[in-house]
């Protein structure tokens, strides 16, 4: 143990700001886990400061400041932002990023809108925007940088995935909306799931990544699940279908892309018709590699603690921040224009 302390380098210093679900599970795994954590980045990982809307009376694992005292403080390498939604989490990665910190963010509303012009700030970093544990950011922006992906589609929303789960097996929405923030799936605000914000978001960063156009996310059209009713869903059933959130871009060779987020009847026997609760599947047509399906937990503390790691053991190893690099070189980019797929591909909307 002493031999393999001696090799490694000076820790890597984190603050965070938020300490909700995801925050207290990667703060759980950076103490639980710290030697294996730091055999990965080849130096300790140590979380120094968090920052809380209502410090007051608090326990937490590091010591407690402003936002301000944060990003003064001169032994940081990174901050972590995991508070969601647009403001203030907007402004903590800007200025942080501006202070010269590196900054390793869950937040894919701020990613979705944000992120070519704060990219060109410094190192961000964003893995668990997407999917959380499925790793598809880096996938897209490193590992197939020399390909051209000609389509996605997705479950990218393990709350409403959840939700359609359990009302067709005869919850009511309001139960299994109350059971998905249970868990730790939903957002602050569910609304952001259930009217399909949040995966349009996703969907925005992962065209952005795949296509190398810049996409604002209020371009892609979006219907979420309020309106669907537990008939449809077993009439579906019966027709052979299970209605799922799905999230699909295509760019065409004439570089136009349609995009959109709705409720679409899946064929059962098809594999994205088995992706169950918080699960996640994307699936790529990409030129060379073919298709690629990736699949695993998208939403829950521990799958987002894990993806918020994986980025920052790159950070402490210093290895690049390919997607923040891409979505930088996107920054003078117009936003494309951004048609809805409607009825057409990949499965019918469900009506
Ligand atoms: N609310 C999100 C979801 C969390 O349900 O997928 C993970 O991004």
């Amino acid at each position: 143990m002493l031999a393999f302390r001696k090799m490694l380098r000076a820790p890597y210093r984190i603050g965070m700001f938020g300490l909700g679900h995801v925050g207290g599970a990667l703060a759980r795994r950076l103490v639980e886990d710290a030697d294996a954590i730091a055999r990965a980045a080849n130096r300790p990982i140590r979380l120094e400061a968090i920052v809380v809307a209502r410090p007051q009376g608090r326990a937490a694992p590091a010591p407690l400041m402003t936002a301000e005292e944060l990003i003064a403080r001169p032994s940081l390498d990174a901050v972590v932002e995991l508070v969601g939604g647009l403001e203030p989490a907007h402004t903590y990665i800007k200025n942080a990023l501006s202070a010269g910190l590196e900054v390793i963010t869950a937040n894919k509303q701020v990613i979705a809108a944000h992120g070519p012009t704060l990219a060109r700030l410094g190192r961000l970093r964003f893995e668990a925007s997407v999917a959380s544990a499925i790793p598809i950011v880096e996938t897209l922006a490193d590992t197939l940088a020399a390909d051209r992906i000609r389509s996605i589609i997705g479950i990218l929303n393990g709350t409403t995935n959840s939700i359609l789960g359990a009302i067709a097996g005869g919850a009511s929405y309001a139960e299994a909306l109350a059971d998905a923030q249970r868990r730790g799936l939903a957002e602050a605000d569910p609304s952001a799931d259930v009217d399909a914000h949040d995966p349009a978001a996703k969907l925005a960063i992962l065209s952005m990544l795949a296509f190398r156009r810049r996409i604002d996310p209020s371009h892609i059209e979006r219907v979420g699940i309020r309106s669907l009713e537990p008939v449809q869903l077993a009439a579906a059933r019966r027709r052979g279908f299970v209605i799922k959130l799905i999230a699909a871009a295509t760019m065409q060779d004439d570089a136009t892309i349609e995009a959109d987020v709705r409720p679409r009847l899946v064929p059962d026997h098809a594999a994205m018709a088995r992706v169950d609760g918080a699960m996640n599947a994307i699936a790529l047509d990409a030129q060379y590699a073919g298709s690629l399906v990736l699949q695993g937990p998208g939403a829950g503390p521990d799958a987002a603690a894990s993806a918020v790691l994986a980025d920052l053991v790159r950070a402490a190893r210093d290895a690049p921040a390919s997607a923040g690099s891409l979505l930088a070189s996107l920054a003078d980019q117009p936003a494309a224009t951004v048609a809805p797929l409607g009825p057409k591909n990949p499965y019918p909307a469900a009506s």
